[in-house]
């Protein structure tokens, strides 16, 4: 019965997948399986539980996303505490974590290091952190509140894989400015969305992701343009620079590259979703 209404107030509010999306907070609430829920319904859940699952259904009708609600987010198989502090790790990011992993595979240099700037939860950090343990991996982040959630993950990481979260350092500054070259791998997913199309977005992420995040300037190139610049000056000889950006971004990325050869990835849906850098 719970989820029924769940769902009819979460379709009302126009919640994309309100089926999934009650069932998946009533999972959460009551530390049931959803499969169970389905199977055996949900008659007998106890009171704490249906307080939780009311709680984080207000806050779901208010379009809070789903991961802020529950605390967690999965991201390169790992999983993330994320909160309103800090972007939510997006799938198309994983593309520059694989791009980093690749060049590093083929990398001699004994401890490589690898900047996530604009780091935010730690997630593209910690990842490469688990899948390359040799690197050096520092996260920059200029929001203190955002680095406060990346450490929460580093610390879990540290706890649960050996010594792994050891090698991610979370440091406050403004993109490459703390970090004393040479940098052998840049991954930078940057807010990069042109600021008059903030407010145009689905209500999960407008009203509710920070905006620190996501405001790139009038094109969304501001801090991208400014990073690359840190980038020509820090990069390694033949180091790796990744930019998650919008597919317009690629010529004026290109132009601005003086120092690099530019390659272009598509993310899942076809578009042009990194920049990769090399340093001639
Ligand atoms: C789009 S979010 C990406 C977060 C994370 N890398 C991810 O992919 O989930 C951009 C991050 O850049 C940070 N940021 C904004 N301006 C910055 C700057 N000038 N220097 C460093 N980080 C900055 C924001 O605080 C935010 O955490």
């Amino acid at each position: 019965l719970a989820l029924c209404e769940a769902r009819r107030r979460l379709s009302i509010a126009g919640v994309p997948e309100p089926r999934a999306e009650a069932l998946g907070l009533l999972a959460w609430a009551s530390g049931i399986r959803r499969e169970a829920l389905l199977a055996h319904g949900d008659d007998a859940l106890d009171d704490g539980a249906l307080d939780r699952f009311e709680g984080a259904m207000a806050r779901r009708v208010g379009r809070e996303p789903f991961a802020y609600i529950v605390g967690e987010r999965e991201f390169f198989g790992l999983s993330f505490s994320v909160d309103r502090r800090v972007l939510i790790p997006r799938p198309e990011s994983e593309l520059l974590v694989e791009l980093a992993l690749e060049w590093l595979g083929t990398c001699t240099r004994e401890s490589p290091l690898v900047v996530d700037v604009g780091t935010g939860s730690g997630a593209l950090a910690c990842a490469v952190a688990v899948h390359a343990p040799w690197c050096r991996v520092i996260g920059v982040d200029v929001s203190v509140d955002a680095l406060a959630v990346a450490h929460v993950n580093r610390r879990a990481l540290a706890a649960s894989s050996s010594d792994h979260g050891a090698h991610v350092r979370p440091v406050q500054g403004d993109l490459l400015g703390p970090v004393a070259g040479p940098i052998d791998v840049v991954m930078a997913n940057l807010p990069y969305l042109p600021r008059e199309s903030i407010d145009g977005l689905q209500p999960e992420v407008g009203r509710h992701e920070p905006r620190l995040a996501l405001d790139g300037g009038r094109d969304g190139l501001d801090l991208i343009l400014r990073c690359l610049d840190h980038a020509g000056e820090k990069l390694a000889s033949d180091g790796l620079a990744l930019f998650e950006i919008e597919p317009f971004q690629v010529d004026a990325i290109a132009q601005r590259a003086t120092w690099a050869t530019c390659t272009v990835h598509r993310d899942l849906a076809g578009l042009d979703r990194v920049v990769a850098l090399r340093r001639r």
